[in-house]
């Protein structure tokens, strides 16, 4: 009788010592996952990590337009990306162009974004646009193996 009481108590301690070590288990990878936020997830220049070093030539938008323009006057903002793959399984997805206005309270502005279809179509797009204020254009693309890869440029607006 001894035996089999003995027997079930380490049975016992054994399965909870198992539920304990499984319930840390879950909740370190739900930590995990609630921890990373989108904007940690983006490659940039600056903050580019180690294994994003060779990817960063044929990711990083190129953003082609004036340093300095007139308030209210429409400009040309080029972003381009690449040379990069264009085939159905590895392609440049979309391209956005946000602008952070100076002295907004709440930014980016969503300026314009193109989705992009591979073999059809080019990571190669120009927009007009128009700044009351000066400020800082980021263009973010997204590949569908690499990820979103951020540029900025700053604009002047006189
Ligand atoms: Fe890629």
């Amino acid at each position: 009788m001894f035996r089999i009481l003995v027997r079930f108590i380490i049975q016992y301690i054994l399965m909870l010592l198992i539920l304990v070590r499984f319930i840390r288990v879950l909740t370190s990878n739900i930590k995990g996952m609630v921890m990373r936020k989108l904007g940690e997830l983006i490659y940039t220049k600056e903050g580019i990590t180690s294994e994003a070093v060779a990817k960063a030539e044929y990711h990083l938008p190129k953003i082609i337009a004036p340093d300095n323009v007139k308030a209210g006057e429409s400009f040309k903002v080029r972003i381009t990306v690449g040379p990069h793959p264009n085939t159905p399984e590895h392609y440049i997805r979309r391209i956005e162009l946000y602008f952070s206005e100076e002295g907004r309270s709440f930014n980016p502005i969503l300026i314009a974004y193109v989705d992009l279809v591979p073999l059809y179509s080019e990571p190669d797009v120009e927009f007009t646009v128009k700044l009351g204020k000066s400020g800082t254009l980021h263009a973010v693309e997204y590949c569908t193996l690499h990820g979103l890869w951020e540029t900025t440029k700053d604009v002047i607006v006189k």
